[in-house]
């Protein structure tokens, strides 16, 4: 039809009715689209047919090219103000459908209702355990030690009267650095720091890591944890040790906890004993395990500290040690049959702790 008008005389006042006609009709057109889009997608489906490259009102805007140039103000003015009440109409009834779809989404959900509890994190088993045995030893008047992790081979051997080709040493039981340092296999070491810097009497615990190159199984890790103990004074007796032992043991476990030491051997004590309690895991009948290894000093070890530091010191002193190992300790503790559920991290298995 823009042809037909063209052709005609009159044809520029024509055609600018014509426009204003079309424009008209455009907006009247859309505003009925977009009252009727009754959802979010709808309603974006409608602006594409009304305002997109194709769109019907995008296809009157073209026409403005063919407007005389006199009448483009008017005609300009009157595109303006249907595509203001375009726009606005789109923008509204956005709003206003995304309100309702709003609503239908958390229609029925009661907001008052207090939210769901996250679960809470827990202490890890060893960490409860470590502490409670700290807590058992520091009413007895143990205090904390510390040293590292990394040792080397005086303060994990040698000082503690440990022999060039005893098989702890070997390259196959411990992890060595190039430097000639070692991870520690023992919290032992602690022992030796300890009696290096301070005057007896010495009384000190010591929870920490050590490392073995040991295969894991079901009472063995390569990276486990320890409680060492050192008591240091004069006239100690083995008494003492199973005495503060005994107690420690039943203090954790209730009174009715059956111990039992036996002989055994360390480089670094002299009688030596091994300790073991009853573990009593569900599904399985109770058995001994081996939780800590303890004797009464070595009178070797005082002189290696002393001639170490020229100070002579310990010479004359009487004392008893102790390594307990942390992990049996929490196997005994909640009944738990395999050692290695301690390092998986299932937060099944941990959150029973707590
Ligand atoms: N260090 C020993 C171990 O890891 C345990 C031990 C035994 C520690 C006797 C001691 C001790 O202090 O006197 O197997």
């Amino acid at each position: 039809m823009d042809v037909i008008y063209l052709t005609k005389s009159g044809v520029w006042y024509s055609f600018s009715a014509m426009m204003k006609e079309e424009i008209a009709k455009a907006k009247a057109e859309a505003l009925a689209k977009i009252a009727e889009a009754d959802s979010v997608k709808k309603l974006e489906e409608a602006r594409v047919a009304i305002l997109g490259k194709k769109g019907a009102f995008t296809k009157v805007q073209q026409g403005m090219r063919d407007v005389p140039p006199a009448e483009k103000p008017t005609v300009g003015a009157l595109l303006h103000e249907a595509r203001g009440a375009v726009d606005a109409a789109l923008e509204a009834r956005l709003l206003q459908l995304q309100v309702m779809e709003d609503e239908k989404r958390v229609a029925g959900i009661d907001l008052t209702l207090p939210a769901a509890t996250l679960p809470m994190g827990g202490l890890h088993p060893i960490s409860l355990v470590r502490e409670e045995a700290v807590r058992i030893l520091r009413r007895m008047g143990f205090s904390l030690a510390d040293g590292p992790e990394i040792e080397d081979e005086w303060h994990c051997f040698d000082a503690l009267n440990t022999p060039e080709d005893h098989p702890a040493r070997n390259e196959k039981d411990t992890f060595y650095f190039d430097s000639g340092k070692l991870l520690r296999t023992q919290t032992s070491t602690v022992q030796a720091r300890v009696m290096e810097s301070q005057a007896p009497p010495v009384r000190i615990i010591c929870p920490g890591s050590a490392f073995r190159r040991d295969a894991i199984d079901a009472t063995h890790l390569s990276a486990f944890n320890q409680i060492e103990g050192l008591y240091v004074d004069r006239e100690v007796s083995v008494g003492d040790l199973k005495g503060t032992l005994e107690y420690f043991l039943k203090a954790l476990f209730g009174d009715e906890t059956a111990v039992r030491f036996r002989p055994h051997f360390f480089p670094f004590t002299e009688p030596s004993f091994e300790i073991d309690v009853q573990l009593r895991a569900a599904g399985q009948a109770p058995r001994w395990i081996e939780i800590a290894g303890c004797g009464m000093v070595n009178p070797a070890v005082f002189e290696n500290i002393d001639s170490k530091t020229g100070k002579n010191l310990y010479s004359g002193c009487t004392g008893f040690a102790f390594g307990i190992g942390l992990e049996r300790l929490a196997m005994i503790r909640w009944g738990i049959r395999d050692i290695r559920l301690l390092i998986e991290n299932d937060v099944r298995f941990l959150a029973q702790f707590h």
